[in-house]
Formats: structure tokens, C-alpha cells, sequence
């Protein structure tokens, strides 16, 4: 797309292991799934169609992507629901539709190729437009301010912490002599500019790490995730299911953690030792590690490449020391 023309176009984002997120889900109980971020509506319209036996709730902060999903999932009725909200207001959103226990939760981490692909939305190098980025458009921070605001050294934290950026210290003082910086393409330049020469023709944009850290950073992305993971565990029945796909090492350490945590119940004992500590696990792992999407998945969809998987599946709270401690 390379038009400023803001009228409604088609939500276009291809659902990423579309085939294991349904299989995964296929298992749990009768009862209403949450699709925390649900975009276009692409994986819950899978999961509709696919399991008679669940309702869904779809979650967006995106005004735009809970016009798409509503649109998309208007085929299932009353099956279906849409609602603006932030994934870390699950537990308000839930007992404001007088929902107790959750199937099953879903969190397709990170923006849909919808907000890339739309210039205005400002979160792509791809096109010229104003420095934003928010999901919400409704919510203060863009990423504007912040390359505006930002002091040199905190600017040159936030490249290190949330894109992994090894010449955060050059481009972060780029940045601030080139203020103000107010486009993506002029922020793109900017970036170009900033590293040396042989670096710039090695591992993709060369402005691809500072728009990730922005992005995570203006929608707060990493912040509210544990939150979010530990709501969702703590709703779900036994039998249901949380599954996640990330598509950032950040991110993918949180839900580690966050589902280790669960499926230890916070034990502290040394590895290889009985545990003593009375510690309760609340889910156990549906897989040791991640799953990744198959060669074939990323040819065809090359934004599939990053998603790692993770699932957990509720169990009833059994102390691991057994009745009279082990
Ligand atoms: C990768 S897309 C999901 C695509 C969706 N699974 C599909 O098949 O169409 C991620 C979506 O999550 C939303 N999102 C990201 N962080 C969120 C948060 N904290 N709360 C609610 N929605 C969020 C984004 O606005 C985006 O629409």
C-alpha cells in the first residue's frame, strides 16, 4: 500500500499457527474463550468455526481492529463478543459481562499487519507519516514525544532495553541534534545515519530495532504482559487453556516465566530435590519450551518467522508435597 488515503480498508493479517492454536484449544471444556488481542478476528473466527462447543470474547485496544473483529465475527451471533479494552483489564472486563471462569485465553502478541500496513498509524519506516505508533489512539504517549522528550542516555536505555540496538549510544545522539524529529521517514534517516556504513547493509532495516523499541515502549507492551498472563491463569477453569504466541525475546521471557511460575506454584526448592516447600502448581506445561511456526508457515507469511508458542493447560492445586508431605 503506498496511498495517505485514510477510508476503511480491508483488516488484512494472516493468523499465525492458526492450525496448532485451534488443535490446542480443541480440548477444553464448554465455556467462553478470550482472544485478548484480537485484531482482525482471524485466529477467533478459527476457533468459532472449529469448536461448537465455546463461546469467544474478543479484547482489542484498537478501535479499528474491534470494528474489523465485530465485522468478521458477526457470522457467529450471540457466539461472539467484541470489547475495547487494554488484555490487563481482563478481570474487570470479565465481571462486567458477568463471566466467572474462562475455556481458554489467547494472546497473539505485538501489532497486526493492519497497523503496519496502514501509513497513518505511524509504525512503519515503510511510509511517510507522523511519528505515533499508539494501538490506542486515544492513550498520550507517542513515540513522537518520546524521541523528543527523552534525554540522550535514557533514550540510548530504551534502544538497549527493548530492541537489543548495539549503536544506541550514535543513534540516540542522532537523534537528539536532528530534534525535532516528528516523521518516520525523517526518524528513519535519521537512524541510517547514525550507524556505520557496513552495519547498514547487514540483518534488515537498519531502522528496524529503534521502531520495535518505540513501538513496545509507547503501547507499554512489556509492562502490562505479566499482569495480563497471571489474570488469565488465574481465570481459567481446570482444563482450560492459555496459549501464547510472542514474537520478541522480551516478551517470550515474560510468558516463560509467568507459565514456569504457575506450573512450579513458586517452588523453592533446589532442582533435583523433593520439594518441601508446600509449593502448589496451578497449570501444567502443554509443551517443555516453545513451538515455532513450520518452514512452509514463514514462506508463505514471512511476519510468522519470530512467533514462538507456548500453552499451558489448568489443573486442580495439588500441594507437590502430597497430603503428608514428601
Ligand atoms: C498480532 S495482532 C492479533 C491478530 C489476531 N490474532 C488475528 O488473527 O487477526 C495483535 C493485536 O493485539 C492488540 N494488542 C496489543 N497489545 C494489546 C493490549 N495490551 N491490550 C489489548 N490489545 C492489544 C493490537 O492492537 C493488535 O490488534
Amino acid at each position: 500500500m503506498t496511498s495517505n488515503d485514510s477510508g476503511p480498508t480491508p483488516f488484512l493479517h494472516l493468523p499465525v499457527m492458526e492450525a496448532e492454536v485451534v488443535e490446542l484449544f480443541g480440548p477444553v471444556p464448554a465455556g467462553v474463550i478470550v482472544d485478548a488481542t484480537v485484531g482482525g478476528g482471524g485466529h477467533a473466527h478459527a476457533v468459532l468455526a472449529a469448536l461448537p462447543h465455546v463461546r469467544l470474547v474478543g479484547l482489542d485496544q484498537d478501535p479499528a481492529a474491534v470494528d474489523a473483529a465485530r465485522e468478521r465475527l458477526e457470522v457467529f451471533g450471540d457466539r461472539a463478543m467484541v470489547v475495547q479494552a487494554r488484555f490487563d483489564h481482563l478481570v474487570p472486563v470479565m465481571s462486567s459481562l458477568g463471566i466467572e471462569e474462562l475455556s481458554g485465553v489467547l494472546f497473539d502478541l505485538g501489532v497486526s499487519s493492519h497497523q503496519f500496513d496502514r501509513p497513518e498509524r505511524g509504525f512503519s519506516y515503510r511510509f511517510d507519516a507522523p511519528l505515533d505508533m499508539r494501538m490506542d489512539p486515544a492513550s498520550t504517549t507517542t513515540a513522537a514525544d518520546l524521541v523528543n522528550n527523552l534525554d540522550e542516555s535514557d533514550l540510548s536505555d530504551l534502544l538497549v532495553t527493548f530492541g537489543d540496538e548495539r549503536f544506541a549510544a550514535r543513534i540516540a545522539r542522532a537523534i537528539v541534534s536532528a530534534r525535532p524529529v516528528l516523521t518516520t521517514i525523517q526518524l528513519a534517516e535519521t537512524v541510517r545515519s547514525a550507524i556505520p556504513a557496513p552495519a547498514r547493509r547487514r540483518g534488515g532495516h537498519p531502522a528496524k530495532r529503534t521502531f520495535q523499541a518505540l513501538r513496545l515502549v509507547v503501547n507499554d507492551e512489556l509492562g502490562v504482559l505479566p499482569v495480563a498472563i497471571e489474570a488469565a491463569l488465574s481465570s481459567l477453569t481446570v482444563g482450560g487453556r492459555c496459549v501464547v504466541l510472542s514474537y520478541h525475546s522480551g516478551e517470550d521471557r515474560i510468558v516463560k516465566a509467568g507459565f514456569r511460575r504457575a506450573a512450579t506454584g513458586g517452588c523453592t526448592c533446589p532442582d533435583r530435590l523433593p520439594c518441601v516447600c508446600g509449593a502448589t502448581p496451578s497449570v501444567r506445561l502443554l509443551k517443555q519450551g516453545s513451538r515455532k511456526p513450520t518452514g512452509a508457515e514463514v514462506s508463505a507469511n514471512p511476519r510468522a518467522e519470530s512467533a514462538r508458542l507456548r500453552a499451558v493447560e489448568k489443573i486442580a492445586g495439588v500441594s507437590v508435597r502430597g497430603p503428608g508431605g514428601r
